[in-house]
C-alpha cells in the first residue's frame, strides 16, 4: 500500500468496564480516502471502539488523533465539529420534520456550532443551505420525497436519510455503525451502491458492519476485534484467509 495520510489513529487505547476489558492494547490507523472496516463477533468492542473515537467514551488510558490533533478529553460536539461525523446512530430522524428541513438540522448545527431545533428558524432565508441539503438528498436518491414526513419512509430510505444528514456536514471522517443491519437485500445493495459512489472524494469512512457481504464489497482494510483486542489486520482477503479469524469470527456467530 503507498503512504497515505493517516486521518485516525486510535493509540493503544484500554477500556474497562469494571472487570470486563472491553479495549485492550487497540492501536488502529486509518488512511485517508479509506474504508476501513472493523468486524468481529457480538460484544468483541466495536461499538465502544467508535464511542471513544467520537468522544462518547473516554478510553481509559491511551488516546485518540484525528487529523494530527489529540481528541481524547474533548466533547463529542467539538469532535463532530472538526469533521468527524456518525451516521446510522443518535440523533437520529426527525419524524414529524419533513426530509428536507431533517437535513437542514444538522447542516444548521455544523454552521452554528451546536445541536440546537431553534435553528430552524431561519430556514426561509437560508437559501445556501437549503440547497446544500437538496444536494444531499438528490445525492442518496430521496429528492423526490424533499417534502414527505419523515416519519412515513421506509426502514430503507430512513437509512438514506441518516446519511444524507451526515453528508450535509461535510465530513472528513464518516463513522458508519452497522449501516445495512435489518435492511433487506435490495436495501442493501443500494446502501453499498451509495457508499462506492462516494469514493475517492476524499472522505475517509470507517464501518462496523456484520454483513461479510458489504464488508468485502466496500473494505480497503479490515481490522478485527475479538474480546477486546485486535487479533488481525489486512486487505478483506488477507483477513478472509486468516485462521484465527475465521476461528474467531467467521466461522462464529455471524458466519
Ligand atoms: N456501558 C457499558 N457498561 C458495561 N459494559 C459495557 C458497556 N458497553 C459495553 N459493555 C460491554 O463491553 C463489551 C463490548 O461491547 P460492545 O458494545 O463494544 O461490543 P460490539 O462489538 O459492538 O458488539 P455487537 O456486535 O453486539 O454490537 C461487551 O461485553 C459489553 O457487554
Ligand atoms: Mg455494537
Amino acid at each position: 500500500m503507498t503512504a497515505r495520510n493517516v486521518v485516525l489513529h486510535v493509540a493503544d487505547v484500554h477500556k474497562r468496564f469494571g472487570g470486563l476489558h472491553a479495549l485492550a492494547d487497540v492501536d488502529l490507523q486509518v488512511e485517508e480516502g479509506t474504508t476501513h472496516a472493523i468486524i468481529g463477533p457480538n460484544g468483541a468492542g466495536k461499538s465502544t471502539l467508535l464511542n471513544v473515537c467520537i468522544g462518547r467514551l473516554a478510553p481509559d488510558t491511551g488516546a485518540v488523533v484525528f487529523d494530527g490533533q489529540v481528541i481524547t478529553g474533548k466533547q463529542p460536539h467539538e469532535i463532530n465539529q472538526m469533521g468527524v461525523v456518525r451516521v446510522f446512530q443518535t440523533p437520529e430522524i426527525f419524524s414529524d420534520l419533513n426530509l428536507l428541513q431533517n437535513v437542514m438540522v444538522p447542516a444548521f448545527a455544523k454552521r452554528d456550532g451546536a445541536f440546537r431545533l431553534n435553528a430552524m428558524r431561519s430556514v426561509a432565508t437560508r437559501t445556501d443551505i437549503r440547497d446544500e441539503a437538496l444536494h444531499c438528498l438528490e445525492e442518496v436518491g430521496l429528492l423526490g420525497q424533499k417534502d414527505a414526513v419523515a416519519g412515513s419512509l421506509s426502514r430503507g430510505d430512513k437509512r438514506r436519510l441518516e446519511l444524507a444528514m451526515g453528508l450535509v456536514q461535510k465530513p472528513r471522517l464518516l463513522l458508519l455503525d452497522e449501516p445495512t443491519a435489518g435492511m433487506s437485500r435490495h436495501d442493501t445493495n443500494s446502501t453499498i451502491d451509495l457508499l462506492k459512489k462516494f469514493k475517492g472524494r476524499g472522505m475517509t469512512k470507517v464501518i462496523i458492519e456484520h454483513d461479510m457481504h458489504v464488508v468485502f464489497s466496500l473494505a480497503d482494510r479490515v481490522t478485527v476485534l475479538a474480546q477486546g483486542r485486535i487479533i488481525a489486520e489486512g486487505s478483506p482477503d488477507e483477513v478472509r484467509g486468516n485462521a484465527r479469524v475465521q476461528e474467531a469470527y467467521l466461522g462464529g456467530a455471524h458466519p
